[in-house]
């Protein structure tokens, strides 16, 4: 009997952790970001994040798809949204940065708002 409800406590604690897990994903993707006074650019503000957290990779030398060392390639994923939601940990597409930590809140949302503006 003991060994039952060990289990049962168990499997309840997984799934209280799952729903609360999805229930703050969902608030990341859904939520909506106001972008109308940023003045984000490529040149000073998204290519220094590319190269320090993706371009170890993404150089061209291996083959992982985007050579993200050219601004064109970087503009091509973020244009077709593999960018975005790479890097939002989005479902169906593997998780960026790879073997590495999920980019800060803040760092997400800039190129959210840069791409949103239009890629300047
Ligand atoms: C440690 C190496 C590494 C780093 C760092 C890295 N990537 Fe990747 N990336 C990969 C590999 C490997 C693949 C190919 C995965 C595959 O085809 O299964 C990939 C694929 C992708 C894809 C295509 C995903 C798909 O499922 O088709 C995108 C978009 C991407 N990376 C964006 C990024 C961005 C943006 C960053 C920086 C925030 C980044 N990557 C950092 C290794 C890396």
């Amino acid at each position: 009997m003991k060994k039952i409800l060990l289990t049962l406590a168990i499997a309840f604690a997984f799934a209280a952790c799952k729903s609360t897990k999805e229930a703050a994903k969902t608030t990341t993707v859904t939520a909506k970001i106001d972008c109308t006074s940023s003045t984000l650019t490529y040149t000073s503000d998204i290519k220094a994040i590319i190269e320090t957290n993706c371009s170890q990779c993404h150089n061209g030398n291996y083959e992982v798809g985007y050579n993200f060392l050219t601004e064109e390639s970087v503009k091509k994923a973020a244009s077709n949204g593999e960018l975005l939601r790479s890097i939002k940990h989005e479902k169906g597409i593997d998780a960026m940065p790879a073997n590495a930590d999920k980019l800060d809140d803040a760092t997400i949302r800039k190129i959210e708002c840069w791409i949103n503006n239009g890629m300047n």
